[in-house]
């Protein structure tokens, strides 16, 4: 044993000077954005060190490189794209120390801030690294204007893509955008910002095929997880979400578009103070289909509204009256195994369109209470139709049968 213990040891040594890699590692698959000049002092820009290292590592020819951000160091970063497609089938982007933004949003005058770090065009991307990425938004929040178009993390056009073992904070928007990209992977992400800071949504989607996201801790002004138009196979499950706004579908169809939206399933979420649970919301003015959802396994403590449809969004009243012919066709939603407790007295509210009701919705083994003891609880139902067996509130279902 002895003997044995020896032998792995002297490997280990071995190999550790080998191959190993402290702060400083030029092993030519590992791209540390300190041997490209990082200052990593927290105040000096080093968002030219971060690029080289992206463009060294993304022409590399060795089958995994990796950009290594160390930890325990503390690097600002400003606006910058990491573009694709890199010559290597797969590339890691390992934050294991903190990247900051730029605080003030004076600073970002000059430059294109409709995303802080992008990654555009690149396949086979894997981000971790346990480090954090800090939006440092408390800036944005407090303009009068409403307009915060800095989101912390976009994923544009990628396949076969990652984000994991990461803490994203203090976004000024969306901490992570995903779009255009199919086969995407979200785990073990922590996601922290105020609940009154505006526009900060967790995780936000659209355009995108094949996304997973698991194992996540989401706190934050807006949607923990929204989902946008043009998707399909979305997974979520064993997410925490609160504060925040809840796991939405939508808003969609706000510009009369013809929405794409099927095969979601919500399953092992716990929503904690948060104003919504399981949503979806549609505009009137839209068209096309919401299909195919399952919203399962769902624990809500004080919630506001846990389950909702809103199918009649819509901000401009006579428009609305005009259009009322139109509307997204909501149908084949499973709400499946939900209970806990709701903060108002309408705890289920399937607000459908009259013109386009909602079809196929299925109820099963629900039970909610109100978080004042003893308090009742009612359930809304507006052309909506289904069925539903062991619901608490009263169930609410049109029961039709030619729908
Ligand atoms: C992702 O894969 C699709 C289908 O193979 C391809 O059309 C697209 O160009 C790929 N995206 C990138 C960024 O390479
Ligand atoms: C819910 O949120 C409240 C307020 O943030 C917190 O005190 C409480 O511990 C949370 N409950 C659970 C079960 O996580
Ligand atoms: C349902 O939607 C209509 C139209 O937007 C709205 O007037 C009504 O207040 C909503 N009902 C509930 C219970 O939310």
């Amino acid at each position: 044993m002895q003997d044995a213990f020896g032998v792995l040891v002297l490997l280990f040594a071995l190999f550790s000077v080998t191959f190993g890699c402290s702060n400083v590692c030029k092993t030519e698959d590992h791209f540390n954005v300190e041997d490209y000049g990082a200052r990593s002092d927290g105040h000096i820009d080093d968002s030219k060190a971060f690029l080289e290292a992206w463009n060294a590592a993304c022409g590399a020819s060795t089958p995994y490189p990796k950009v290594i951000i160390p930890a325990e160091k503390t690097f600002l970063v400003n606006p910058l794209i990491f573009r694709g497609p890199c010559h290597a089938p797969r590339i890691n982007f390992m934050i294991s120390g903190r990247i900051v933004a730029p605080k003030s949003p004076s600073l970002w005058n000059e430059r294109d801030a409709s995303e802080w770090l992008g990654f555009k065009d690149v396949n086979g991307l894997i981000v971790d690294g346990f480090g954090t990425v800090d939006g440092q938004g408390n800036g944005w929040w407090d303009q009068s204007c409403r307009y915060h178009p800095q989101l912390a993390l976009k994923f544009l056009s990628c396949n076969e893509s990652s984000i994991g073992n990461l803490n994203l904070i203090n976004s000024a928007q969306t901490h992570i955008l995903v779009t255009g990209c199919n086969n995407f992977k979200v785990n073990n992400v922590y996601i922290e910002s105020p609940g009154n800071s505006p526009n900060t949504d967790g995780i936000h989607i659209h355009s995108s095929r094949n996304v997973v996201i698991t194992n996540s801790k989401i706190g934050c002004g807006d949607d923990c997880i929204s989902i946008g138009d043009h998707i399909s196979n979305i997974q979520i499950t064993n997410v925490e979400c609160g504060p925040g706004h809840g796991i939405s579908i939508g808003s969609l169809g706000r510009s009369g578009n013809h929405v794409q939206v099927e095969n979601i399933r919500v399953s092992h979420a716990f929503f904690n103070g948060t104003t919504n649970g399981a949503r979806i919301k549609t505009w009137q003015v839209g068209r096309g289909y919401v299909r195919d959802v399952i919203f399962e396994n769902l624990i809500f403590n004080s919630v506001k509204n846990p389950i909702i449809i809103d199918q009649n969004y819509c901000d401009i009243r006579d428009a609305c009256k005009e259009l009322a012919k139109s509307g997204v066709g909501i149908s084949n939603v499973i709400y499946k195994e939900i209970s806990g407790t709701s903060s108002t007295g309408v705890a289920i509210n399937l607000n459908c369109s009259r013109s386009v009701p909602c079809v196929g919705i299925s109820m099963e083994s629900i039970e909610l209470s109100s978080t004042k003891g003893g308090g009742k609880l009612t359930a809304n139902c507006r052309s909506a139709h289904g069925k539903e067996i062991h619901v608490i509130p009263n169930p609410c279902l049109l029961h039709s049968t030619s729908l």
